[in-house]
C-alpha cells in the first residue's frame, strides 16, 4: 500500500470547545487507481484529505507514505515530499491572471529542463492545449479547472489529492473534469472528495464518513 493512516485524529480546541474533525481513522490505499471520500458537510472529508497529504499533521496516530513516517518528517522533507510526489487540485483553480495558462502550470515545477515540452504533453494528452496562450480572465470556470488539473500534473506527482474539485462547476463541466483526473489513475493514485457521488462513477473505492469517522467503505461496481 502507498498511503496508509493509523488511527489518525484531527482534534480542534479543548474544554468546552473541543471538537474532533477526524476519528481515529486507519486506511490504506493502493499505488494507483481512483478512490473518493464522500460525506455531508462538516464530516471531516477535508480533513482527512489534508490529513493524508501532509497538509495538517494529525493530533494522534500516524500517516505513512511509501512505508515511511510523514507525520513526524521535518518540515523541509514534508514540503519537498509534497512538491515533488503529490499534486493538488481545490475547488477553486487559484490561477494567476497576469500568467497564461501555460505559464500557470510552469508555477508548479520541481524541475526546469524540459518543463515546457512536458507542459504542453500533458495539456495536449489532456485535450486543453488550445487554451494554453490564454490568460485565466478569457477562459470559462471549467477551462480554468483543467488548467488547474494541467498544473497538479506536471510533476508526474505519485498521488494526485482533489478537494471538492467540481463544486463550483455545472454537472457537465464537473464530469469533464473527472474524466482528466480518471486519465491518471493507471499512472498514480487519485483521491478526490466530493459530496456528489456522480462525480465518483467508476471509482475503485468510496469511503463514506459521517462526524470524522468512516462510516462504511462502498465498492461500487466498474
Ligand atoms: N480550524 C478549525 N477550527 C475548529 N474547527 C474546525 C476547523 N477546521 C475544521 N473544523 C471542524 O472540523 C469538522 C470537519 O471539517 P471539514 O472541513 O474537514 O469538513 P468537510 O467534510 O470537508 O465539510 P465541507 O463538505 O463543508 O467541506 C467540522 O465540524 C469543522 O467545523
Ligand atoms: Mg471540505
Amino acid at each position: 500500500m502507498l498511503l496508509r493512516t493509523d488511527r489518525i485524529s484531527l482534534r480542534y480546541g479543548d474544554g468546552d470547545t473541543l471538537t474532533y474533525a477526524v476519528r481515529s481513522i486507519s486506511i490504506e490505499v493502493p499505488a494507483t487507481g481512483f478512490f473518493g471520500i464522500m460525506g455531508p458537510s462538516g464530516s471531516g472529508k477535508s480533513s482527512l484529505l489534508y490529513l493524508m497529504s501532509g497538509l495538517k499533521q494529525p493530533t494522534e496516530g500516524s500517516v505513512y507514505y511509501d512505508n515511511r513516517c510523514i507525520s513526524t518528517m521535518t518540515n523541509r522533507d514534508l514540503a519537498m515530499l509534497r512538491r515533488n510526489e503529490f499534486g493538488f487540485v481545490f475547488q477553486q483553480p487559484f490561477l494567476l491572471n497576469y500568467l497564461t495558462a501555460r505559464e500557470n502550470m510552469l508555477t508548479a515545477v520541481n524541475q526546469q529542463s524540459g518543463a515546457n515540452t512536458a507542459a504542453d504533453e500533458i495539456m495536449s494528452k489532456l485535450s486543453i492545449l488550445q487554451l494554453a496562450e490564454r490568460a485565466p480572465a478569457h477562459l470559462s470556470g471549467g477551462e480554468k479547472q483543467r488548467i488547474a488539473v494541467a498544473r497538479a500534473m506536471i510533476n508526474r506527482p505519485r498521488v494526485i489529492f482533489a478537494d471538492e474539485p467540481t463544486a463550483a462547476l455545472d454537472r457537465t463541466n464537473g464530469l469533464a473534469v473527472m474524466e482528466l483526473l480518471k486519465s491518471y489513475r493507471d499512472e498514480g493514485l487519485i483521491i478526490v472528495v466530493t459530496h456528489d457521488e456522480a462525480m465518483l462513477a467508476g471509482a475503485d473505492n468510496i469511503y463514506h464518513m459521517e462526524d470524522g469517522q468512516l462510516h462504511h467503505i462502498a465498492r461500487p461496481a466498474a
